[in-house]
């Protein structure tokens, strides 16, 4: 196993009715609301957030779009600043939350905050923040991360912080009965390719994070496809935890990381505006074939624990697992190939070139996915 430091404050305030407790958790400081497109309305969580907002001096900003847009984000920059805002309350999805999360490290930078996300400038503060999570997958709820789309620039960029994990985030399952299929098919699929890009590299003797890591990617291919149909509290219940834990940090402690799928998918939703969830069941299980010498221990280890197959054929279990992991995806209503979609074959091209334009030459656990590869990767994906 790897050294590495684990440390996750995030205060998680699980159930039915948890947004009932949001008052206690707030500050006593101005707070601002931040939202996305009105799913909040339509569902009854603003009216429940409304009601916790008695008595404390508050203000809102709504309109976060799906990819959260860098323009839009720099709106509530002002707001911040203006009404002097000292807490972010963000409810909604991974978009609403990565982009509070965006919004409390730029009002606090010292220059350009677009240097965040395209120069990897470090964030050295940012105003407090908790969420109200509201659709199971992306993990953002208790992490680091954050992903900001500028569409003037066909540019979707990540950047990380210990400064921007939310504070607390409450996670309400019921929240989930609004969700169209399509959403709670994309939330399955991200939160598996979260574990997978974490789990899916080359052995290093951690059991804990491989067993944990196996239990969500069972947990999720059993859970899946049944959310679809159901509104099953439990169903519910587990969907959700087990989507905070794929990416909470806990399984990804110690291991080597893989990432090159979630990379290339950000180039494809950047050009042709594809869910980030499709992104991934389109490219994952290329990554899977191209990588399978270099990823062959775990290929086996995943295919017989997660999906009960012999290693007694190896070449044959491995080509079986791909197989059924991209199944597992069609399962989930997604379609996993870029035709599908009405994308031709120069999206190859574009990929590649604008990953090693941004210096992304070489990914994944091995650093060994060159552009060239890439081309390969997406070509394979047509
Ligand atoms: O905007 P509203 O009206 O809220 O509607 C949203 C949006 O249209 C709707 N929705 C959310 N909760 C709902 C609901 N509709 C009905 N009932 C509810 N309870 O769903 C639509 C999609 O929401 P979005 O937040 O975009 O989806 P998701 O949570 O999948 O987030 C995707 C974003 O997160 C990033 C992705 O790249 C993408 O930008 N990711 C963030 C990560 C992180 N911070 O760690 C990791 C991930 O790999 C990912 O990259
Ligand atoms: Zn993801």
């Amino acid at each position: 196993m790897q050294n590495f430091i684990y440390y996750n404050p995030t205060k998680v305030v699980f159930g039915k009715d948890s947004i009932s407790k949001l008052s206690t958790l707030l500050p006593s400081a101005k707070i601002m609301l931040i939202y996305g497109g009105g799913s909040i309305k339509n569902n009854g969580i603003y009216q429940q957030v409304i009601e916790q907002l008695e008595g404390h001096d508050w203000c809102e900003f709504s309109g976060v779009e799906p990819n959260p847009e860098f323009e839009t984000l720099m709106k509530a920059v002002s707001m911040v600043k203006s009404e002097d805002v000292e807490f972010i309350l963000a409810v909604g999805g991974g978009s609403v939350i990565d982009g509070a999360k965006f919004v409390a490290a730029a009002t606090d930078f010292e220059g350009e905050p677009w240097d965040i996300l395209a120069k990897g400038a470090k964030v050295k503060s940012a105003k407090s923040l908790g969420c109200i999570l509201t659709l199971p997958a992306t993990g953002t709820e208790t992490n680091t991360s954050s992903v900001v789309t500028r569409r003037e620039y066909n540019l979707k960029l990540p950047f990380m912080s210990e400064h921007v994990r939310p504070q607390f985030a409450v996670l309400d399952p019921e929240v989930t009965y609004s969700l169209p299929e399509r959403q709670l098919a994309n939330g399955v699929v991200d939160a598996f390719v979260h574990v997978i890009e974490q789990y899916l590299t080359y052995p290093v003797n951690a059991s804990v994070q491989d067993r944990f890591a196996e239990s969500i990617l069972s947990n999720l291919i059993d859970i899946g496809p049944q959310v679809l149909m159901s509104k099953d509290y439990e169903l519910r219940a587990n969907l959700m935890w087990n989507a905070t834990q794929a990416l909470s940090g806990l399984i990804g402690a110690g291991v080597p990381q893989d990432w090159s799928t979630h990379m290339i998918g950000h180039e494809l939703t950047a050009l042709y505006n594809l869910d980030h969830a499709v992104t991934l069941a389109i490219i994952l299980p290329r990554v899977m074939q191209h990588q399978r010498e270099h990823k062959r221990e775990k290929l086996l280890q995943y295919a017989e624990r997660v999906w009960g197959l012999s290693r007694y054929d190896e070449e044959g279990a491995i080509n079986l697992v791909i197989e059924k992991t991209e199944q597992f995806f069609r399962d989930m209503g997604i379609k996993t190939t870029l035709s599908e979609y009405d994308i031709d074959s120069d999206v190859a091209e574009k990929v590649a070139s604008r990953l090693e334009k941004a210096g992304k030459t070489k990914i994944g656990e091995r650093q060994n996915i060159t552009p060239e590869d890439v081309r390969k990767i997406v070509t394979a994906s047509l």
